[in-house]
């Protein structure tokens, strides 16, 4: 198949796996982790939908969650959940499309997979149908308000200012983008009410919202972004499926 014909989260998933998994992201090891286990305490079955290569899948199989299952469409990143292990069983899938019978998991976690998805509103009725009535939504996104395109910290020496960019905010765009040298990946930018909106339609009551300061080991390694700690990357929403 040519390059441009595979899915771009296939082609760059070891990139992925090489800079943000196994302890390599402070981001994840200061902040998403502990995040994820204080809002899901275990009980019962848990999905992870759009798991990458399992690193908070096999957080949730260790944290006592009696049955964890990771979903991706990537074939990549699944070959390394499974070599990796740790307990959680996968399954080839979307979040928008879920391979999972209605009412069958007690808790849904979704990290940094929805700015990926064209159709917010199928990813959000299908993470519905599949929680049973109480379970539980963990939902973490970059922040859709402070990292909009665009956005990000101006140190101006000539106008002697400082200051946080905001990008286009308002309108929703599905792009692409270059985060690292070679590297495009699809991004959809939504507003903020998209999302809390869109939770509150499919059923999916808000219960409790995050939005941490920059992870200390992030900022050791982008001292540019000290003066911006002021500025939340994640946005962390939990949910709970109304009856
Ligand atoms: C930024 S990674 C996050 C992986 C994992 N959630 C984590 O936090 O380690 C995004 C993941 O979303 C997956 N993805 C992309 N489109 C998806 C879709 N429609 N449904 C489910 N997962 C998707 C990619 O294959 C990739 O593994």
């Amino acid at each position: 198949m040519p390059a441009a014909a595979v899915d771009p989260w296939e082609r760059h998933a070891g990139w992925w796996q090489e800079h943000f998994t196994a302890g390599a992201d402070p981001e994840y090891t200061e902040q998403i982790e502990p995040l994820v286990r204080a809002w899901l305490p275990p009980g019962g079955t848990v999905a992870d939908l759009g798991c990458g290569e399992g690193q908070l899948a096999r957080l949730l199989a260790e944290a006592g969650w009696e049955r964890v299952l990771g979903i991706d469409p990537s074939a990549a990143q699944l070959a390394l959940a499974r070599a990796r292990g740790g307990g959680p069983a996968y399954v080839r899938g979307r979040v928008d499309a879920v391979p999972l019978a209605a009412g069958t998991v007690d808790a849904v976690l979704v990290c940094l997979v929805l700015e990926h998805v064209a159709d917010l509103d199928a990813a959000l009725t299908e993470i519905a149908r599949v929680l049973r009535c109480g379970g539980r939504l963990v939902l973490l996104l970059n922040h859709p308000l402070l990292q909009a395109p665009g956005s990000g910290w101006v140190d101006d020496h000539i106008l002697g200012e400082q200051y946080w960019r905001l990008g286009g905010y308002l309108t929703e765009q599905v792009g692409e983008e270059e985060v690292a040298p070679g590297v495009r990946l699809p991004f959809v930018h939504r507003p903020l009410h998209r999302y809390l909106n869109g939770l509150r339609r499919s059923g999916l009551a808000l219960e409790e919202v995050a939005e941490p300061a920059p992870a200390a080991g992030f900022q050791a390694r982008a001292p540019e972004y000290d003066a911006a700690a002021e500025y939340p990357r994640l946005l962390g929403l939990r949910c709970v499926r109304a009856a």
